[in-house]
């Protein structure tokens, strides 16, 4: 399976703060926003990855994760020449998937619960497995925000919408998304929706459509944040704060996931670590280098 993650779009409702700089970049508390999605997929232990995001925008992205290589990750970058949907900037990664189905994961949104790591790869062995799609759903209070299923008394989706003005449930679709080869040709087959994008619900309701869709919730033991407002973007940032400062434990630390899968030595970590010397970042590669067998 390989990774392809979104991060193009305007981020308009960050403005002004995303006029000039790439809404993934920014910091979630003390790494960029870009780490997270990242570390989703080297969880699902995943080391092919691609980054769709805008053209200005690509070289950047090659300079911040020149080092992923030494951790055993393969990053390549697609450019989406205009924000047309998230279906659009997907459609851009088929060559790099070649046939391989497919984990999409959105730049802005942030995982975190006890047991993730498990979860994912159940997901990622039933598309493997049986195809299909697998997507995962979060109760919300501001269910107008997103994309939304609903769901009938078996616990089987009927019905998915678009940021709904009246919504048919509280079960938000999130941004993670395991989709087998003929996800392509589905983002090519829907239309534009009336805000003009090819959406990634188009995508899951031709799944749902086929009788091929799972739909996984995320309990109240998860926290999920969309940090695409500048609200939730504090939010998602005090959350991570918060539990790092709590457990000492950082929560999308690359090199971090990529010694714990078994890619990199404890020596490799620590040669990482001494490149950041004197920073917070790389006094704790250095502690997890040195605390575990
Ligand atoms: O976060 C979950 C929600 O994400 C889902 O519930 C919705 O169904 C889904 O449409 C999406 O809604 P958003 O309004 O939050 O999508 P947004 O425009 O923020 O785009 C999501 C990410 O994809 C964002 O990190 C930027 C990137 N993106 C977006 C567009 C429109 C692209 O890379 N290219 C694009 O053309």
């Amino acid at each position: 399976m390989k990774a392809v993650i979104l991060a193009g779009g305007r981020g308009t409702r960050l403005y002004p703060t995303t006029f000039v700089v790439n809404k993934h970049l920014l910091p979630i508390y003390n790494k960029p926003m870009i780490y997270y999605p990242v570390s989703v997929a080297l969880l699902c232990r995943i080391r092919e990855i691609i980054i769709v995001t805008n053209p200005e925008d690509v070289e950047i992205y090659k300079k911040l994760f020149l080092f992923t290589e030494e951790i055993g990750v393969d990053i390549k970058y697609a450019v989406q020449e205009t924000p047309g949907g998230l279906a659009h900037a997907l459609l851009t990664a088929e060559e790099f998937a070649r046939g391989a189905p497919i984990c999409l994961i959105l730049g802005d949104n942030i995982f975190f619960g006890h047991g993730l790591p498990d979860i994912l790869m159940e997901a990622r062995r039933s598309v493997e497995k049986e195809g299909g799609a697998y997507i995962f759903v979060y109760y919300v209070n501001d269910p107008e925000r997103y994309g939304i299923a609903e769901f009938d008394s078996t616990g089987k989706v009927i019905s998915l919408e678009e940021k709904p003005k009246k919504a048919k449930s509280n079960f938000a679709v999130t941004g993670l998304y395991f989709y087998d080869q003929t996800v392509f040709e589905k983002a090519r087959r829907i239309e534009p929706s009336s805000r003009g994008e090819l959406e990634i619900t188009s995508v899951n309701q031709e799944y749902l459509k086929e009788g091929k869709l799972k739909a996984k919730l995320l309990g109240r033991g998860f926290a999920w944040f969309d940090a695409g407002t500048h609200e939730s973007f504090l939010s998602a940032g005090e959350f991570v704060y918060t539990i790092e400062k709590k457990t000492g434990l950082m929560i999308g630390c690359l090199e971090e996931i990529a010694f714990n899968n078994g890619w990199i030595s404890r020596q490799k970590l620590l040669t990482l670590a001494n490149r950041l010397k004197n920073t917070d970042y790389g006094e704790y590669l250095s502690k997890i280098a040195k605390s575990k067998d």
